[in-house]
C-alpha cells in the first residue's frame, strides 16, 4: 500500500499532531560554553558528507581497542552496514576496566531506592568491576553461556541491571533487556524470538510506595514460552534485599536460583573480557513497529559504543567529573545508551533511580539532585509535564544547579519547554531536545549545546555526521523552509545504527530502506536513505520539528506501542470480532490509546466486557498500554473496500471535526459513535 492510499483511509499521528509556530532562539550561557566539550563550529565541516565515513574515527578514538580496525565502513552487504571492520573491542572493558588506574574510587553508579528512608548506594568503579566479574563468572561457569549466546533480562531499575548487562558484554553474550513494566507474556514473546534459555530477573521492586512482586512475571514468561515449545533452563533471581525473598511465588527446584546464593561460590572470581569483533552484536532491544510482532533491533559492539560515547561527550556534554542523571528506564533504548554505555564509557557518575518521579511528592527529583549534586539532567516531556502539574514551584525550593538538561522521546510543547528552562533549569542550563529512535542507537537531531542556540519545540539540526532529508510521498525532496511536512529520512548510515532486525533481514530492508531506495541492487550507501517513519518540518535554519509517526505507532509517555499489538491483544477476548485503536491527546502522557471494538454476533455490550478487554491488554503487553476507554460499538466506520477508518475514530476520540464521511460504506455509524462518546465523556466530566 502506498503512503498516499494509507493517508486517506487511516489516521496518522502527524495528522493530529500539535502544530505550533517557530519560536525565538535561546542562547547558552558564557559559563556553560567556557566548560563545554565541543565549542568548535568546524565540527560540522569535519562531519560533512564529503568527509563521510572517515569522520567517525573521531568517535571511535574515544574508545580503547585491542585491535584497530582496517575498514571504517563496509557497505558490501547494503543496507546492513558494518562499521570499524577488523577492530576488536570489549564494551565492559571500555566502561569499567580502563577507568580503574585513575578512577577506581570514583562513583560509577549512584543507586537511589524509591523509599526515601533507604540509603543511596554509591558503587565505585572498583566495586562495579568486582560485581561484574563475579556475575560474569556465574554466567560463564554456572550457566555455561558463551559469546554469541542470547540472554533475556526482565529487570527493574536497580544497580544490578547494568551489572548484569556489563557482565554479559564482558563475555560477548547478547543481552535483551525487557522493560520491567511489561507483562510476563510480553517478556515471553521476547524470550522466544531471541531464543534465550536463561532469564534473569529480580524478586521485587518499589514503585509508587509499593513493593511489587516481580518474580511472578518470570513464572508466567517461562510457562508462556513453553506453550511455544521454547524451554527456559534457568531463571536467575536477584533479590531486592539480598538474603530475603520478597516474592510470593515459590522458587522452582532446579530451574530458579538466587544470584545471592550462587555468588557465594564466586567471591573473588575474575573473568577476562572477551575480545569481540567490532561488528559482533552487543544487545537486542525490542520495539514496536507496523505489524503486531515486536522486532529485535540488533545493535553492534564497536559502532554502537563509539556512537554513544561520542554523543554523550559532545551532545550530553559529559565530563568524567560530572554527576549525570537520566531519569529514563534502562528497559528502553535511552537507558541503554544514556544511563549505561555512554556515561560509563566516559567515566562519569550515573544516577539510577528506582521509582516514580512524583513519589512521595513532586519535590523528590529535586532532593535527589540536591543531595547528589547532579549537574546534568535528562528526561522526557511526559515526566516534565507530570512534575509541572504536581508541583510547578517545587524546583525553586531546592538548591541544585544543572548546567545541562535533555528532553527526549516525544515532541515537547514550547510552554512545557519554557517551564523546564525557567523552573528546573533556573535559566542557567542549556537544553538539548534530542530526536532519535530505538533503531538508531543514539541521537539523530539535536543542537550541540555550546554551538547552536536552542529553539523550544524544535530538536535542531542533524548532529555531527547525521544528514537528514525530507521526502514527500512521491520521493521528491521537501526543501528546508518550505513550511511543508514530509517523511524525514537520513541520507547516510552512522555507527550507532542497528545492524538488522534479529533474524529478519527482509523486514529490516522493507521497513526502513525500501521506500526511498534508489537502486535495490546498489552497494553504495548513497542509494539507501534510512526511513525513520516520522513526519517532520524543517525550518530555514535547518532545525527539525518532529510532528509524530506516519505509521501505526502510538507514542505513550515517550514509549512506542504498536497499534497492531494492542488490537491483537483485544482480539484474544473471544467476544471481540474487530478492534481499532487510535491515539488520544493526554495532558501528561502526550498520547494514550483509545480502543474501539465490535462484538461477535449474539453478545451484548457491558462494562464487564469492556473491563475484560482492558485486562487482556494489560496482561498481554503491560499497564503502559491500558486504553483510556474501551468503546463497544455496533460497527466500525469503513471505506467501501472495507478498511477501518481510524482517522474518523481518532477525530471522534479527540473531539475534533470528523470531516466529510459521506464516501464511507456506512456513514450513519459515525454520528452514532460520536453521540455515544460525547455523552460518556461529558458525563465523566460532570461527575
Ligand atoms: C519519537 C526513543 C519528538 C519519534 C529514543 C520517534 C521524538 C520515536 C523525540 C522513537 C523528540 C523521540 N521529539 N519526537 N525529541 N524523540 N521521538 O524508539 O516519533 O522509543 O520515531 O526511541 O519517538 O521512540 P523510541
Amino acid at each position: 500500500m502506498s503512503l498516499k492510499e494509507r493517508d486517506v483511509s487511516e489516521t496518522s499521528e502527524a495528522e493530529i499532531a500539535v502544530h505550533w509556530g517557530e519560536e525565538e532562539y535561546y542562547y547558552p550561557s558564557a559559563k556553560f560554553i567556557a566548560q563545554a566539550n565541543m565549542t568548535d563550529p568546524k565540527v560540522f565541516e569535519r562531519f560533512s558528507l564529503e568527509n563521510f565515513p572517515n569522520c567517525f574515527k573521531e568517535y571511535a578514538d574515544l574508545l580503547s581497542w585491542y585491535e584497530y580496525w582496517h575498514t571504517t565502513l563496509d557497505t558490501s552487504d547494503a543496507p546492513c552496514w558494518k562499521w570499524f571492520v577488523g577492530g576488536r573491542i570489549n564494551a565492559s572493558y571500555n566502561c569499567i576496566d580502563r577507568h580503574l588506574a585513575k578512577n577506581k574510587n570514583k562513583t560509577a553508579i549512584h543507586f537511589v531506592p524509591e523509599p526515601e528512608e533507604e540509603r543511596t548506594d554509591h558503587i565505585t568503579y572498583q566495586e562495579l568491576y568486582v560485581r561484574v566479574n563475579e556475575f560474569a563468572a556465574i554466567l560463564k561457569d554456572f550457566c555455561g553461556l558463551k559469546a554469541g549466546d542470547t540472554v533475556t533480562l526482565h529487570m527493574p531499575m536497580v544497580a544490578e541491571l547494568p551489572i548484569t548487562m556489563l557482565a554479559c558484554a564482558r563475555l560477548g553474550i547478547i543481552h535483551s533487556q525487557v522493560f520491567g513494566g511489561f507483562s510476563g507474556k510480553a517478556c515471553s514473546d521476547r524470550i522466544v524470538d531471541s531464543s534465550s534459555n536463561v532469564l534473569i530477573t529480580m524478586d521485587a521492586y518499589y514503585r509508587n510506595g509499593q513493593l511489587i512482586d516481580h518474580k511472578e512475571k518470570a513464572d508466567i514468561a517461562v510457562a508462556e514460552a513453553a506453550k511455544e515449545k521454547h524451554k527456559v533452563d534457568k531463571v536467575l533471581v536477584w533479590q531486592r534485599y539480598p538474603g530475603t525473598y520478597s516474592s510470593q511465588t515459590p522458587m522452582v527446584q532446579g530451574r530458579d536460583f538466587f544470584v545471592n546464593d550462587l555468588l557465594k561460590d564466586y567471591y573473588g572470581a575474575r573473568v577476562d573480557p572477551v575480545e569481540m569483533p567490532a561488528e559482533a552484536p552487543l544487545f537486542l532491544m525490542y520495539t514496536s513497529g507496523t505489524t503486531g510482532k515486536p522486532k529485535g533491533a540488533q545493535h553492534s559492539t564497536g559502532g554502537y559504543l563509539a556512537y554513544v560515547a561520542g554523543t554523550s561527550k559532545y551532545i550530553q556534554d559529559i565530563h568524567p567529573e560530572d554527576v549525570y542523571w537520566c531519569m529514563a528506564d534502562i528497559g528502553w533504548i535511552t537507558g541503554h545508551s544514556y544511563i549505561v554505555y555512554g556515561p560509563l564509557s566516559l567515566c562519569a557518575s550515573s544516577v539510577i533511580y528506582e521509582g516514580v518521579p512524583t513519589y512521595p511528592d513532586a519535590g523528590r527529583p529535586w532532593r535527589i539532585a540536591q543531595n547528589l549534586d547532579v549537574n546534568i539532567f535528562h528526561t522526557a516531556p511526559t515526566a516534565i509535564r507530570a512534575l509541572r502539574k504536581a508541583g510547578p514551584d517545587e524546583p525553586l525550593k531546592y538548591n541544585f544547579h544543572f548546567k545541562h538538561m535533555t528532553t527526549v522521546g516525544e515532541p515537547i510543547e514550547p510552554e512545557v519547554w519554557k517551564w523546564y528552562y525557567q523552573s528546573i533549569g533556573k535559566g542557567e542550563a542549556a537544553i538539548v531536545d534530542t530526536w532519535w529512535q530505538t533503531e538508531n542507537g543514539g541521537f539523530l537531531c539535536s543542537t550541540i549545546p555550546a554551538i547552536n542556540p536552542m529553539k523550544p519545540g524544535s530538536a535542531g539540526p542533524g548532529v555531527p555526521g547525521i544528514h537528514p532529508i525530507v521526502y514527500d510521498d512521491d520521493g521528491n525532496v521537501v526543501p528546508p523552509g518550505s513550511g511543508k511536512a514530509g517523511n524525514i529520512c537520513i541520507q547516510n548510515p552512522w555507527p550507532g545504527s542497528f545492524q538488522t532486525i534479529w533474524h529478519d533481514r527482509d523486514r529490516y530492508v522493507s521497513q526502513y530502506y525500501e521506500t526511498y531506495c534508489k537502486d535495490p541492487k546498489s552497494k553504495r550507501w548513497q542509494d539507501w536513505p534510512y526511513k525513520t517513519g516520522d513526519a517532520a518540518v524543517v525550518a530555514e535554519d535547518g532545525y527539525v520539528r518532529i510532528l509524530g509517526r506516519i505509521d501505526d505507532v502510538i507514542n505513550v509517555s515517550g514509549h512506542r506501542l504498536g497499534t497492531k499489538e494492542i488490537e491483537s491483544a483485544a482480539l484474544i477476548v473471544a467476544e471481540v470480532a474487530e478492534a481499532a485503536v487510535v491515539p488520544v491527546k493526554h495532558e501528561v502522557k502526550g498520547k494514550e490509546p483509545d480502543l474501539y471494538v465490535v462484538l461477535m454476533p449474539g453478545h451484548t455490550p457491558s462494562d464487564d466486557l469492556a473491563k475484560k478487554v482492558q485486562d487482556a491488554i494489560v496482561t498481554e503487553i503491560g499497564a503502559i498500554a491500558r486504553p483510556r476507554m474501551v468503546w463497544i460499538v455496533a460497527d466500525m466506520p469503513k471505506t467501501r473496500s472495507g478498511k477501518i477508518m481510524r482517522r474518523v475514530l481518532s477525530a471522534i476520540s479527540n473531539g475534533t471535526e470528523v470531516g466529510d464521511v459521506m464516501t464511507l460504506a456506512n456513514p450513519e455509524i459515525v454520528s452514532e459513535i460520536t453521540k455515544m462518546v460525547k455523552e460518556k465523556l461529558g458525563s465523566a466530566k460532570r461527575s
